[in-house]
């Protein structure tokens, strides 16, 4: 098992490991619904009809897409900004540099955290046209400060403003999330929590000459309970997809995407939905994004709610320690598989 990145390995020998099994055509033209855009401020407004719509706009966000591009989440665009310039000087830094950062063969290292690629599991696995930098943010004390770069300078401090506002952010979607589902306010604040594990994955997806015929990130659904990326400013190449189409996510200025994760499907009993979506590269530019994933304490269990379990919707998910479902969902999604499907009752 070993994790290695894309600049590394990029000879002819290696190559046909990035290409795609599927067929699909990535340029087929796909309709232009627009994506659920929600204002974060609104959800917090103090006029109770402004906030009951956007929780409405939000609950048919959810339930249908399972992502949304969110506005007034109160990150400034400075603060945004410095963190994909942050993040562009790290993957342009020489490869000498960034590999310091990456996962070590001989296992001395976290399996997870640190510079590199997909994680290599199997002979017949395709691997993504992407480079990472993988790193666990909370709890502070689990920080591992010798992974986390030390140029550019600025970065650690950067990554920990960014970190603490997206936290903000979380909790304010968690909430909504519970109101929504009419379960208590703070029943899933937990996955925000200090305590709570929190994950910052810079991607990297340099130029391909041939787009069609790898992906950026295959098409796959997060692990966690819920994701929030600051997309490229200027790249498109995010898809979601939606009734069998995928669909473009286009860059709005500032907006961040958030979407539901597997451990939230699991605990609403399948109310709110953990989208598939991919990434697809382009021959002439590089593409930047920063996602932040916000998932279960690993000791935690994990269960719909009771709440939402009656004679019409029986419980769909069987219980299980989120540590069970983080090495199922490591396994299946490696391999192209949808993790969701075999936590099923
Ligand atoms: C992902 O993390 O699944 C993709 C995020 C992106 O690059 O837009
Ligand atoms: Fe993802």
């Amino acid at each position: 098992m070993f994790k290695n990145s894309l600049s590394m390995v990029l000879n002819h020998h290696q190559l046909p490991r990035y290409i795609r099994k599927e067929k699909d055509d990535i340029d087929a033209p796909i309709n232009t619904t627009s994506i659920p855009i929600i204002d974060l401020h609104l959800l917090s407004s103090s006029s109770s009809q402004e906030k009951e719509k956007e929780l409405e706009k939000l609950k048919s966000a959810l339930t249908s897409w399972g992502l949304f591009q969110a506005i007034g989440h109160d990150i400034p665009s400075t603060l945004l900004d410095e963190l994909q310039r942050t993040a562009k000087e790290f993957f342009d830094l020489p490869m000498e540099e960034k590999h310091k950062y990456s996962v070590n063969f001989n296992g001395k290292q976290d399996w997870i955290q640190g510079y590199g690629n997909d994680l290599i599991i199997s002979d017949d696995q395709v691997i993504d046209w992407s480079d990472r930098l993988y790193l666990l943010v909370k709890p502070l004390d689990q920080r591992n400060y010798n992974l986390w770069p030390q140029y550019p300078t600025g970065f650690r401090e950067i990554l920990n403003k960014y970190s603490m506002k997206t936290h903000q952010a979380a909790e304010i979607v968690l909430k909504n999330m519970a109101k929504l589902l009419d379960l208590e306010e703070n029943y899933f604040v937990h996955l925000a929590a200090d305590n709570a594990p929190t994950f910052a994955r810079f991607n990297y997806y340099p130029p391909c000459s041939r787009p069609d015929l790898v992906y950026g990130i295959k098409p796959h659904a997060d692990g966690g309970a819920i994701t929030i990326v600051l997309p490229d400013k200027e790249v498109e190449g995010l898809q979601v997809l939606r009734d069998d189409q995928w669909i473009k996510v286009p860059i709005i200025p500032d907006a961040l995407i958030v979407n539901v994760a597997d451990q939230i499907e699991i605990m609403s009993n399948g109310e709110l939905k953990s989208p598939m979506h991919r990434v697809i590269t382009n021959s002439e530019k590089q593409r930047i994004s920063v996602a932040m994933f916000y998932l279960s304490e690993m000791e935690k269990c994990l269960a719909p709610a009771p709440e939402l379990i009656n004679e019409i919707k029986p419980m769909l998910f069987k219980k299980m320690k989120a540590q069970e479902y983080a090495d199922m969902y490591v396994k299946h999604t490696l391999q192209g598989k949808r993790a969701i499907d075999f936590a099923r009752v």
